[in-house]
């Protein structure tokens, strides 16, 4: 098992300014990082998988050792398929650490093997999320600097503020 390699799992609907910036520090811990997408049917995303796949290669264009994947089910069965054993995932205000807290028990429960990391959010992300951007840019709300400004006009697009060409 390569120690060195983290999975930052999410949702990534879509990526943010939050998530870039926990990614930017952890290229510089972790030889690799695998950033995986759960393709959750429960759940009806605004952007598709292959969306989501555009936005995030598009925003990390510039970084090495960066692989883009999806997952399905458990996380951490998905973990051990991928020869992983360092789950990494973003902090950011108290609310989101009963959830983590919660998730990271679980994945421990599955699997005692595989060890849930996190790093702190710079305090410039602290109460931006996916869901609250996107509501935001849903009715018009200037989101520039919470998201790459290419994720801005696909989001622009989505709720119909430019032509799409
Ligand atoms: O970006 P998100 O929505 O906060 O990411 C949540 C994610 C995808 C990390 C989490 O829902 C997940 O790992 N789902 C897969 C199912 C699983 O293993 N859940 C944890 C134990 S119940």
């Amino acid at each position: 098992m390569n120690g060195k390699t983290a999975i930052y799992p999410g949702t990534f609907d879509p990526i943010t300014n939050g998530h870039l910036s926990i990614v930017k520090r952890a290229v510089k811990i972790f030889d690799k990082l695998i950033i995986s997408i759960l393709n959750n049917p429960q759940k009806t995303p605004l952007f598709s998988i292959e969306e989501r796949i555009d936005m995030i290669k598009h925003t990390l264009r510039e970084f090495a050792d960066i692989e883009i994947d999806v997952f399905e089910g458990l996380l951490v069965d998905y973990a051990v398929k991928k020869d992983v054993n360092v789950i990494l995932r973003g902090l950011r205000a108290l609310s989101d650490f009963e959830y983590e807290f919660q998730m990271a028990l679980m994945n421990r429960k599955f699997n005692r093997d595989v060890q849930s990391i996190f790093l702190m959010t710079d305090y410039k992300w602290f109460y931006t999320s996916s869901s609250i951007i996107k509501e935001a840019a849903s009715v018009g709300g200037d989101i520039s600097g919470l998201v790459p400004e290419f994720v801005n006009g696909k989001l622009k697009e989505k709720y119909g503020m430019v032509k799409n060409t």
